[in-house]
Protein backbone atom coordinates (compact mmCIF):
# COMPACT_ATOMS: atom_id res chain seq x y z
CA UNK A 1 0.00 0.00 0.00
CA UNK A 2 1.57 3.38 -0.94
CA UNK A 3 -1.58 5.26 0.65
CA UNK A 4 0.98 7.31 2.96
CA UNK A 5 3.77 7.58 1.01
CA UNK A 6 2.47 9.06 -2.11
CA UNK A 7 4.03 12.20 -3.95
CA UNK A 8 2.45 15.10 -2.81
CA UNK A 9 0.78 15.51 -6.20
CA UNK A 10 -2.74 13.40 -6.41
CA UNK A 11 -2.50 11.55 -10.01
CA UNK A 12 -4.65 13.75 -12.74
CA UNK A 13 -5.57 11.65 -16.09
CA UNK A 14 -6.16 14.01 -19.20
CA UNK A 15 -9.78 14.46 -20.11
CA UNK A 16 -10.87 14.99 -23.51
CA UNK A 17 -10.15 18.28 -25.08
CA UNK A 18 -13.37 20.86 -24.01
CA UNK A 19 -15.73 17.92 -22.68
CA UNK A 20 -12.82 16.94 -19.81
CA UNK A 21 -13.99 13.25 -18.22
CA UNK A 22 -17.91 14.45 -18.32
CA UNK A 23 -18.24 12.56 -21.75
CA UNK A 24 -16.71 9.42 -20.65
CA UNK A 25 -18.36 9.81 -17.29
CA UNK A 26 -21.71 10.29 -18.76
CA UNK A 27 -21.45 7.31 -21.25
CA UNK A 28 -19.83 4.95 -19.76
CA UNK A 29 -19.63 5.25 -15.86
CA UNK A 30 -18.28 2.66 -14.19
CA UNK A 31 -16.11 0.85 -17.21
CA UNK A 32 -14.26 4.67 -16.73
CA UNK A 33 -13.70 5.52 -13.26
CA UNK A 34 -12.49 1.26 -13.07
CA UNK A 35 -10.33 2.24 -15.62
CA UNK A 36 -8.93 5.63 -14.02
CA UNK A 37 -8.67 3.09 -10.84
CA UNK A 38 -6.47 0.70 -12.47
CA UNK A 39 -3.98 2.93 -13.94
CA UNK A 40 -4.08 5.87 -11.74
CA UNK A 41 -2.55 6.61 -8.26
CA UNK A 42 -4.22 6.27 -4.61
CA UNK A 43 -5.65 9.16 -5.17
CA UNK A 44 -7.50 10.78 -8.21
CA UNK A 45 -7.80 13.77 -8.85
CA UNK A 46 -10.45 14.94 -11.60
CA UNK A 47 -11.78 18.55 -12.77
CA UNK A 48 -15.69 18.23 -13.11
CA UNK A 49 -17.00 21.32 -14.07
CA UNK A 50 -14.01 23.23 -13.71
CA UNK A 51 -13.86 22.31 -9.96
CA UNK A 52 -11.86 19.66 -9.11
CA UNK A 53 -13.05 16.29 -7.35
CA UNK A 54 -10.86 13.77 -5.84
CA UNK A 55 -11.43 9.58 -5.42
CA UNK A 56 -10.71 7.37 -3.52
CA UNK A 57 -8.51 4.40 -5.00
CA UNK A 58 -7.30 2.55 -1.68
CA UNK A 59 -9.16 1.02 1.32
CA UNK A 60 -7.03 2.53 3.93
CA UNK A 61 -8.67 6.23 2.59
CA UNK A 62 -11.99 5.25 2.67
CA UNK A 63 -11.07 4.03 6.00
CA UNK A 64 -9.88 7.18 7.10
CA UNK A 65 -12.72 9.49 5.30
CA UNK A 66 -15.30 7.20 6.67
CA UNK A 67 -13.77 6.25 10.06
CA UNK A 68 -10.64 7.42 11.61
CA UNK A 69 -10.93 11.23 10.55
CA UNK A 70 -14.97 11.16 9.53
CA UNK A 71 -15.62 14.07 12.13
CA UNK A 72 -14.09 16.62 9.82
CA UNK A 73 -15.72 15.76 6.77
CA UNK A 74 -19.62 16.20 6.10
CA UNK A 75 -22.10 14.79 3.59
CA UNK A 76 -24.92 16.48 1.94
CA UNK A 77 -26.76 14.73 -0.67
CA UNK A 78 -27.38 15.96 -3.90
CA UNK A 79 -30.57 18.40 -4.62
CA UNK A 80 -32.51 15.70 -6.11
CA UNK A 81 -32.43 13.27 -3.10
CA UNK A 82 -33.15 16.30 -0.75
CA UNK A 83 -35.97 17.51 -2.31
CA UNK A 84 -37.64 14.02 -2.88
CA UNK A 85 -36.69 13.20 0.68
CA UNK A 86 -36.35 16.27 2.70
CA UNK A 87 -34.29 15.76 5.81
CA UNK A 88 -34.66 12.17 6.15
CA UNK A 89 -31.57 10.03 7.54
CA UNK A 90 -30.15 9.97 4.09
CA UNK A 91 -29.90 13.55 3.48
CA UNK A 92 -29.84 15.24 6.97
CA UNK A 93 -26.33 15.99 9.18
CA UNK A 94 -25.16 16.39 12.79
CA UNK A 95 -27.32 16.41 15.56
CA UNK A 96 -30.61 16.66 14.03
CA UNK A 97 -29.38 13.40 12.01
CA UNK A 98 -28.29 12.20 14.97
CA UNK A 99 -32.27 12.22 17.09
CA UNK A 100 -33.36 10.70 14.43
CA UNK A 101 -30.98 7.72 13.83
CA UNK A 102 -31.51 7.49 17.42
CA UNK A 103 -35.55 7.26 16.71
CA UNK A 104 -35.64 5.11 13.59
CA UNK A 105 -32.88 2.74 15.38
CA UNK A 106 -35.00 0.34 17.31
CA UNK A 107 -36.68 -1.11 14.28
CA UNK A 108 -33.41 -2.34 13.21
CA UNK A 109 -33.09 -4.28 16.38
CA UNK A 110 -31.82 -8.12 16.12
CA UNK A 111 -34.85 -9.28 17.40
CA UNK A 112 -37.16 -6.66 15.83
CA UNK A 113 -35.69 -8.11 12.06
CA UNK A 114 -35.87 -11.80 13.64
CA UNK A 115 -39.63 -11.02 13.68
CA UNK A 116 -39.64 -9.77 10.36
CA UNK A 117 -38.25 -12.83 8.44
CA UNK A 118 -41.53 -15.33 8.65
CA UNK A 119 -43.24 -12.26 6.51
CA UNK A 120 -40.30 -11.95 4.14
CA UNK A 121 -40.75 -15.90 3.41
CA UNK A 122 -44.73 -15.97 2.90
CA UNK A 123 -44.82 -13.12 0.80
CA UNK A 124 -41.97 -14.83 -1.51
CA UNK A 125 -44.56 -17.53 -0.94
CA UNK A 126 -47.58 -15.82 -2.13
CA UNK A 127 -45.22 -14.39 -5.01
CA UNK A 128 -44.50 -18.23 -6.27
CA UNK A 129 -48.27 -19.17 -6.02
CA UNK A 130 -48.99 -16.90 -8.45
CA UNK A 131 -45.70 -17.98 -11.08
CA UNK A 132 -45.40 -21.21 -13.13
CA UNK A 133 -43.84 -23.37 -14.83
CA UNK A 134 -42.22 -22.20 -17.96
CA UNK A 135 -43.40 -18.68 -17.51
CA UNK A 136 -40.92 -15.74 -18.47
CA UNK A 137 -41.63 -12.82 -15.93
CA UNK A 138 -39.93 -9.53 -15.62
CA UNK A 139 -37.50 -10.56 -12.69
CA UNK A 140 -36.30 -6.36 -11.59
CA UNK A 141 -40.01 -5.39 -11.27
CA UNK A 142 -41.05 -8.78 -9.82
CA UNK A 143 -38.25 -8.27 -7.01
CA UNK A 144 -39.15 -4.37 -6.52
CA UNK A 145 -42.32 -4.80 -6.02
CA UNK A 146 -41.69 -7.87 -3.51
CA UNK A 147 -39.20 -5.73 -1.59
CA UNK A 148 -41.45 -2.82 -1.75
CA UNK A 149 -44.27 -4.47 0.11
CA UNK A 150 -42.16 -6.29 2.27
CA UNK A 151 -40.61 -2.91 3.75
CA UNK A 152 -43.76 -1.07 4.24
CA UNK A 153 -45.34 -3.92 5.77
CA UNK A 154 -42.82 -4.80 8.30
CA UNK A 155 -41.70 -1.40 9.09
CA UNK A 156 -44.46 0.35 9.04
CA UNK A 157 -47.50 -1.66 9.25
CA UNK A 158 -48.59 -0.41 5.83
CA UNK A 159 -50.67 -2.64 3.35
CA UNK A 160 -49.73 -1.08 -0.10
CA UNK A 161 -50.97 -2.90 -2.85
CA UNK A 162 -53.76 -0.87 -3.73
CA UNK A 163 -51.33 1.74 -4.68
CA UNK A 164 -48.79 -0.72 -6.02
CA UNK A 165 -48.72 0.69 -9.61
CA UNK A 166 -49.08 4.51 -8.55
CA UNK A 167 -46.06 3.92 -6.16
CA UNK A 168 -43.94 1.81 -8.42
CA UNK A 169 -44.33 4.24 -11.67
CA UNK A 170 -43.95 7.49 -9.32
CA UNK A 171 -40.42 5.97 -7.77
CA UNK A 172 -39.48 4.71 -11.20
CA UNK A 173 -39.80 9.05 -12.47
CA UNK A 174 -37.91 9.90 -9.80
CA UNK A 175 -35.30 7.73 -10.25
CA UNK A 176 -34.58 9.25 -14.42
CA UNK A 177 -34.84 12.02 -12.43
CA UNK A 178 -31.55 11.25 -10.86
CA UNK A 179 -29.93 10.53 -13.90
CA UNK A 180 -30.14 13.60 -15.40
CA UNK A 181 -28.97 15.29 -12.27
CA UNK A 182 -25.88 13.22 -12.29
CA UNK A 183 -23.78 14.99 -14.51
CA UNK A 184 -25.92 18.24 -15.05
CA UNK A 185 -25.19 18.14 -18.60
CA UNK A 186 -28.35 18.82 -20.33
CA UNK A 187 -29.66 22.44 -20.66
CA UNK A 188 -33.30 23.14 -18.76
CA UNK A 189 -35.34 23.79 -21.68
CA UNK A 190 -34.94 19.57 -22.66
CA UNK A 191 -35.63 19.21 -18.59
CA UNK A 192 -38.82 20.77 -19.32
CA UNK A 193 -41.38 17.74 -19.87
CA UNK A 194 -39.30 15.60 -17.23
CA UNK A 195 -39.31 17.81 -14.53
CA UNK A 196 -43.08 17.88 -15.31
CA UNK A 197 -43.19 14.36 -14.57
CA UNK A 198 -41.35 14.36 -11.48
CA UNK A 199 -42.93 16.71 -9.81
CA UNK A 200 -45.84 15.00 -10.64
CA UNK A 201 -44.49 11.94 -9.08
CA UNK A 202 -43.13 13.43 -6.12
CA UNK A 203 -46.57 14.69 -5.45
CA UNK A 204 -48.31 11.46 -5.93
CA UNK A 205 -45.92 9.55 -3.43
CA UNK A 206 -46.24 12.70 -0.56
CA UNK A 207 -50.50 11.78 -1.23
CA UNK A 208 -50.10 8.53 -0.23
CA UNK A 209 -47.71 8.59 2.36
CA UNK A 210 -49.53 11.22 4.29
CA UNK A 211 -52.83 9.24 3.87
CA UNK A 212 -51.35 6.58 5.68
CA UNK A 213 -49.99 8.97 8.12
CA UNK A 214 -53.92 10.66 8.55
CA UNK A 215 -55.47 7.20 8.78
CA UNK A 216 -53.08 6.11 11.84
CA UNK A 217 -53.69 9.07 13.50
CA UNK A 218 -57.29 8.89 12.82
CA UNK A 219 -57.46 5.23 13.75
CA UNK A 220 -55.95 6.12 17.15
CA UNK A 221 -54.33 2.66 17.07
CA UNK A 222 -50.81 2.73 17.61
CA UNK A 223 -48.70 -0.39 17.23
CA UNK A 224 -44.87 -1.38 17.76
CA UNK A 225 -44.45 -0.65 14.10
CA UNK A 226 -42.07 2.58 12.75
CA UNK A 227 -44.94 4.46 12.25
CA UNK A 228 -46.32 4.34 15.34
CA UNK A 229 -42.92 4.80 17.27
CA UNK A 230 -41.90 7.85 14.64
CA UNK A 231 -45.27 9.73 15.60
CA UNK A 232 -45.15 9.10 19.16
CA UNK A 233 -41.18 10.17 19.86
CA UNK A 234 -40.99 12.92 21.82
CA UNK A 235 -37.86 15.34 21.08
CA UNK A 236 -35.34 16.32 24.02
CA UNK A 237 -38.02 19.62 24.69
CA UNK A 238 -41.18 16.91 24.77
CA UNK A 239 -42.29 18.30 21.13
CA UNK A 240 -43.59 15.40 18.64
CA UNK A 241 -42.36 15.04 15.51
CA UNK A 242 -43.58 16.85 12.72
CA UNK A 243 -45.85 15.20 9.90
CA UNK A 244 -43.27 16.47 7.61
CA UNK A 245 -40.99 14.55 9.14
CA UNK A 246 -42.48 11.57 9.80
CA UNK A 247 -43.51 11.74 5.81
CA UNK A 248 -39.47 12.36 5.40
CA UNK A 249 -38.40 9.35 7.43
CA UNK A 250 -41.55 7.13 5.48
CA UNK A 251 -40.23 7.74 2.57
CA UNK A 252 -36.08 7.77 2.68
CA UNK A 253 -36.96 4.37 4.14
CA UNK A 254 -39.07 3.27 1.82
CA UNK A 255 -36.63 4.46 -0.97
CA UNK A 256 -33.44 3.25 0.00
CA UNK A 257 -34.70 0.11 1.54
CA UNK A 258 -36.41 -1.42 -1.57
CA UNK A 259 -34.62 -0.07 -4.37
CA UNK A 260 -30.67 -1.68 -3.35
CA UNK A 261 -32.31 -5.17 -2.20
CA UNK A 262 -34.32 -5.49 -5.33
CA UNK A 263 -31.06 -4.57 -7.61
CA UNK A 264 -29.17 -6.97 -5.55
CA UNK A 265 -31.87 -9.93 -5.76
CA UNK A 266 -31.92 -9.47 -10.02
CA UNK A 267 -28.79 -9.68 -9.99
CA UNK A 268 -28.04 -12.88 -7.67
CA UNK A 269 -30.82 -14.47 -10.43
CA UNK A 270 -28.97 -13.01 -13.15
CA UNK A 271 -25.52 -14.25 -12.23
CA UNK A 272 -26.64 -18.01 -11.20
CA UNK A 273 -28.97 -18.12 -14.61
CA UNK A 274 -25.26 -17.77 -16.55
CA UNK A 275 -23.32 -19.74 -13.73
CA UNK A 276 -24.81 -23.61 -13.37
CA UNK A 277 -22.36 -24.79 -11.30
CA UNK A 278 -22.99 -22.02 -8.99
CA UNK A 279 -26.46 -22.67 -9.00
CA UNK A 280 -26.16 -26.38 -8.50
CA UNK A 281 -24.34 -25.90 -5.25
CA UNK A 282 -26.99 -23.32 -4.01
CA UNK A 283 -29.93 -26.06 -4.93
CA UNK A 284 -27.97 -28.63 -3.15
CA UNK A 285 -27.19 -26.90 0.09
CA UNK A 286 -31.02 -26.34 -0.14
CA UNK A 287 -32.28 -29.65 -0.36
CA UNK A 288 -30.28 -30.86 1.99
CA UNK A 289 -30.81 -28.25 5.00
CA UNK A 290 -34.67 -27.87 4.31
CA UNK A 291 -35.31 -30.53 2.00
CA UNK A 292 -39.30 -29.32 1.11
CA UNK A 293 -40.11 -27.66 4.05
CA UNK A 294 -39.88 -23.76 3.84
CA UNK A 295 -36.84 -21.11 5.48
CA UNK A 296 -36.60 -19.65 8.57
CA UNK A 297 -34.50 -17.39 9.86
CA UNK A 298 -32.54 -20.43 12.27
CA UNK A 299 -31.80 -22.08 9.25
CA UNK A 300 -29.27 -19.29 7.43
CA UNK A 301 -26.10 -20.09 9.75
CA UNK A 302 -26.29 -23.66 8.06
CA UNK A 303 -26.69 -22.02 4.52
CA UNK A 304 -22.78 -20.67 4.32
CA UNK A 305 -23.05 -20.77 0.30
CA UNK A 306 -25.73 -19.18 -0.40
CA UNK A 307 -24.26 -16.02 1.68
CA UNK A 308 -21.00 -16.47 -0.22
CA UNK A 309 -23.13 -16.20 -3.34
CA UNK A 310 -24.93 -12.88 -1.86
CA UNK A 311 -21.76 -11.47 -0.86
CA UNK A 312 -19.94 -12.03 -4.56
CA UNK A 313 -23.49 -10.01 -5.99
CA UNK A 314 -22.87 -7.14 -4.04
CA UNK A 315 -19.00 -7.16 -4.57
CA UNK A 316 -18.93 -7.45 -7.85
CA UNK A 317 -22.47 -4.97 -8.55
CA UNK A 318 -22.52 -3.45 -5.23
CA UNK A 319 -26.02 -1.42 -5.80
CA UNK A 320 -24.25 1.63 -3.85
CA UNK A 321 -21.48 1.59 -6.04
CA UNK A 322 -20.36 5.33 -5.13
CA UNK A 323 -20.95 6.64 -1.98
CA UNK A 324 -22.84 10.05 -1.26
CA UNK A 325 -20.02 12.83 -1.97
CA UNK A 326 -18.01 13.79 1.07
CA UNK A 327 -16.65 16.80 2.02
CA UNK A 328 -13.75 18.22 4.71
CA UNK A 329 -15.08 21.30 6.64
CA UNK A 330 -11.13 21.97 7.06
CA UNK A 331 -7.99 20.69 4.87
CA UNK A 332 -7.28 17.38 5.41
CA UNK A 333 -3.99 15.26 4.15
CA UNK A 334 -5.46 12.21 1.89
CA UNK A 335 -2.44 10.32 0.59
CA UNK A 336 0.28 12.67 1.22
CA UNK A 337 -1.91 15.31 -0.78
CA UNK A 338 -3.20 18.45 0.71
CA UNK A 339 -7.29 18.44 -0.40
CA UNK A 340 -8.58 22.02 0.70
CA UNK A 341 -11.84 22.18 2.71
CA UNK A 342 -14.81 22.02 0.53
CA UNK A 343 -13.43 19.96 -1.87
CA UNK A 344 -15.88 17.51 -3.21
CA UNK A 345 -14.52 13.48 -2.32
CA UNK A 346 -15.99 10.82 -4.49
CA UNK A 347 -16.10 6.98 -2.48
CA UNK A 348 -17.08 4.35 -4.75
CA UNK A 349 -17.14 0.77 -3.58
CA UNK A 350 -17.03 -0.61 -6.98
CA UNK A 351 -13.49 0.32 -7.27
CA UNK A 352 -11.90 -1.47 -3.96
CA UNK A 353 -14.15 -4.25 -4.47
CA UNK A 354 -12.83 -4.45 -7.69
CA UNK A 355 -9.29 -3.29 -7.13
CA UNK A 356 -6.81 -6.21 -8.11
CA UNK A 357 -4.28 -5.54 -5.14
CA UNK A 358 -6.97 -7.35 -3.12
CA UNK A 359 -9.07 -9.67 -5.58
CA UNK A 360 -7.32 -12.48 -7.66
CA UNK A 361 -9.40 -12.11 -11.06
CA UNK A 362 -11.62 -9.12 -9.51
CA UNK A 363 -13.93 -9.57 -12.50
CA UNK A 364 -15.26 -12.76 -11.98
CA UNK A 365 -18.14 -14.47 -10.31
CA UNK A 366 -16.29 -16.34 -7.95
CA UNK A 367 -18.31 -17.45 -4.23
CA UNK A 368 -15.45 -19.71 -3.63
CA UNK A 369 -13.01 -16.79 -3.06
CA UNK A 370 -15.23 -16.28 0.37
CA UNK A 371 -13.70 -19.27 2.02
CA UNK A 372 -10.25 -19.04 0.63
CA UNK A 373 -7.00 -18.92 2.70
CA UNK A 374 -5.98 -15.03 3.29
CA UNK A 375 -9.92 -14.66 2.55
CA UNK A 376 -9.73 -12.74 6.42
CA UNK A 377 -7.00 -10.83 5.97
CA UNK A 378 -8.42 -8.04 3.57
CA UNK A 379 -8.30 -4.87 4.40
CA UNK A 380 -11.72 -3.48 6.10
CA UNK A 381 -12.45 -1.45 3.30
CA UNK A 382 -11.69 -3.53 0.42
CA UNK A 383 -15.12 -4.68 1.02
CA UNK A 384 -18.39 -2.46 2.01
CA UNK A 385 -21.42 -2.57 -0.12
CA UNK A 386 -22.98 -1.11 3.23
CA UNK A 387 -20.82 1.85 3.47
CA UNK A 388 -18.94 2.14 6.74
CA UNK A 389 -18.52 4.29 9.75
CA UNK A 390 -21.65 6.41 11.47
CA UNK A 391 -23.16 6.40 8.58
CA UNK A 392 -23.18 2.55 7.88
CA UNK A 393 -26.70 1.20 5.95
CA UNK A 394 -29.05 1.19 8.92
CA UNK A 395 -30.93 -1.27 6.76
CA UNK A 396 -27.69 -3.63 6.58
CA UNK A 397 -28.74 -6.69 8.11
CA UNK A 398 -32.06 -6.89 6.90
CA UNK A 399 -31.31 -6.65 3.44
CA UNK A 400 -28.90 -9.69 4.07
CA UNK A 401 -31.88 -11.79 6.03
CA UNK A 402 -34.67 -10.72 3.48
CA UNK A 403 -32.53 -11.30 0.40
CA UNK A 404 -31.25 -15.06 1.83
CA UNK A 405 -34.64 -15.30 2.73
CA UNK A 406 -36.38 -14.83 -0.69
CA UNK A 407 -33.55 -16.58 -2.63
CA UNK A 408 -33.76 -19.69 -0.17
CA UNK A 409 -37.77 -19.47 -0.75
CA UNK A 410 -37.69 -19.08 -4.72
CA UNK A 411 -34.67 -21.66 -5.67
CA UNK A 412 -36.23 -24.35 -3.68
CA UNK A 413 -38.53 -23.88 -6.13
CA UNK A 414 -37.50 -22.80 -9.66
CA UNK A 415 -34.39 -22.09 -11.25
CA UNK A 416 -34.73 -19.02 -13.16
CA UNK A 417 -33.36 -19.38 -16.69
CA UNK A 418 -32.28 -16.67 -19.30
CA UNK A 419 -33.29 -16.91 -22.82
CA UNK A 420 -30.84 -19.28 -24.86
CA UNK A 421 -28.09 -16.63 -26.09
CA UNK A 422 -28.84 -13.90 -23.50
CA UNK A 423 -25.55 -13.44 -21.81
CA UNK A 424 -24.95 -9.74 -21.05
CA UNK A 425 -26.05 -8.01 -18.12
CA UNK A 426 -26.28 -4.46 -18.97
CA UNK A 427 -25.56 -2.17 -15.65
CA UNK A 428 -27.27 1.59 -15.17
CA UNK A 429 -25.31 3.91 -12.43
CA UNK A 430 -28.17 6.10 -11.40
CA UNK A 431 -28.00 7.21 -8.41
CA UNK A 432 -27.99 3.61 -7.27
CA UNK A 433 -26.64 0.63 -9.85
CA UNK A 434 -29.54 -1.22 -11.18
CA UNK A 435 -30.48 -3.01 -14.72
CA UNK A 436 -29.95 -1.01 -17.58
CA UNK A 437 -33.49 -2.68 -19.57
CA UNK A 438 -35.83 -5.38 -18.57
CA UNK A 439 -34.52 -8.40 -17.03
CA UNK A 440 -36.66 -11.34 -18.45
CA UNK A 441 -36.00 -14.66 -17.18
CA UNK A 442 -37.63 -18.16 -16.99
CA UNK A 443 -39.10 -19.99 -14.07
CA UNK A 444 -38.28 -23.65 -14.33
CA UNK A 445 -40.27 -25.77 -11.46
CA UNK A 446 -36.86 -27.89 -10.14
CA UNK A 447 -38.88 -31.02 -8.78
CA UNK A 448 -42.34 -30.59 -9.41
CA UNK A 449 -43.61 -33.01 -6.50
CA UNK A 450 -41.30 -32.27 -3.96
CA UNK A 451 -41.20 -28.04 -4.68
CA UNK A 452 -44.91 -27.50 -4.58
CA UNK A 453 -45.26 -29.86 -1.36
CA UNK A 454 -43.29 -27.09 0.48
CA UNK A 455 -45.24 -24.17 -0.70
CA UNK A 456 -48.74 -26.19 -0.40
CA UNK A 457 -47.83 -27.33 2.95
CA UNK A 458 -47.21 -23.45 4.17
CA UNK A 459 -50.42 -22.49 2.74
CA UNK A 460 -53.17 -24.36 4.36
C1 LIG B 1 -28.61 -4.62 -0.60
C2 LIG B 1 -29.25 -3.67 0.05
C3 LIG B 1 -28.66 -2.36 0.48
C4 LIG B 1 -27.48 -1.75 0.12
C5 LIG B 1 -26.41 -2.28 -0.83
C6 LIG B 1 -27.41 -0.50 0.85
C7 LIG B 1 -26.34 0.38 0.78
C8 LIG B 1 -26.23 1.53 1.53
C9 LIG B 1 -25.07 2.37 1.58
C10 LIG B 1 -23.79 2.14 0.78
C11 LIG B 1 -25.32 3.39 2.43
C12 LIG B 1 -24.37 4.50 2.85
C13 LIG B 1 -24.45 5.69 1.93
C14 LIG B 1 -23.34 6.70 2.20
O1 LIG B 1 -22.57 6.56 3.15
O2 LIG B 1 -23.25 7.66 1.42
C15 LIG B 1 -26.67 3.21 2.94
C16 LIG B 1 -27.32 4.06 3.82
C17 LIG B 1 -28.62 3.90 4.20
N1 LIG B 1 -29.44 2.82 3.93
FE1 LIG B 1 -28.97 1.19 2.86
N2 LIG B 1 -28.54 -0.36 1.60
C18 LIG B 1 -29.32 -1.47 1.42
C19 LIG B 1 -30.53 -1.75 2.03
C20 LIG B 1 -31.19 -0.90 2.89
C21 LIG B 1 -32.44 -1.19 3.54
C22 LIG B 1 -33.17 -2.53 3.46
C23 LIG B 1 -32.79 -0.07 4.25
C24 LIG B 1 -33.99 0.19 5.10
C25 LIG B 1 -35.03 -0.60 5.21
C26 LIG B 1 -31.75 0.92 4.02
C27 LIG B 1 -31.75 2.21 4.53
C28 LIG B 1 -30.65 3.05 4.51
C29 LIG B 1 -30.63 4.35 5.18
C30 LIG B 1 -31.79 5.00 5.94
C31 LIG B 1 -29.36 4.87 5.00
C32 LIG B 1 -28.83 6.20 5.54
C33 LIG B 1 -28.25 5.90 6.92
C34 LIG B 1 -27.69 7.11 7.65
O3 LIG B 1 -27.01 7.94 7.02
O4 LIG B 1 -27.92 7.21 8.86
N3 LIG B 1 -30.80 0.38 3.20
N4 LIG B 1 -27.20 2.06 2.38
Amino acid sequence: MNASTNATLPSEPRGLPVLGHLYPLAREPLEYMLHLSRTQGDLIRLTLRGKPSYVLNHPALVEKVLVTDARKFHREGNDTLRQVLGQGLLTSEGDFWRRQRQAVQPAFHHERIARYCAFFVDSTREYLLESSDGEFRDIHLDMQRLTLRNAARVLFDIGITQDMEAVTAALETIMARFDHHWFGMLPAWLLHPIERQYRKANTTLDRIVRRHIHDRKQSGVHGEDLLSMLMQARTEDGSSMSEQQVRDEILTLLMAGHETTASTLTFTWYLLSQHPEAEARVHDELDSVLGSRLPTLADLPQLPYLNQVLQEVLRMYPPGFALLERFPDEDVTLAGCRVPRGSEIQIWPLLQHRDPRFWVEPDRFLPERWTEKGAQQRPRFAFYPFGGGQRLCIGARFAQLEMALMVATIAQNYRLAAPPGERALRLHASITLRPKSKVALRFVARSPSASRTGLQHSVS
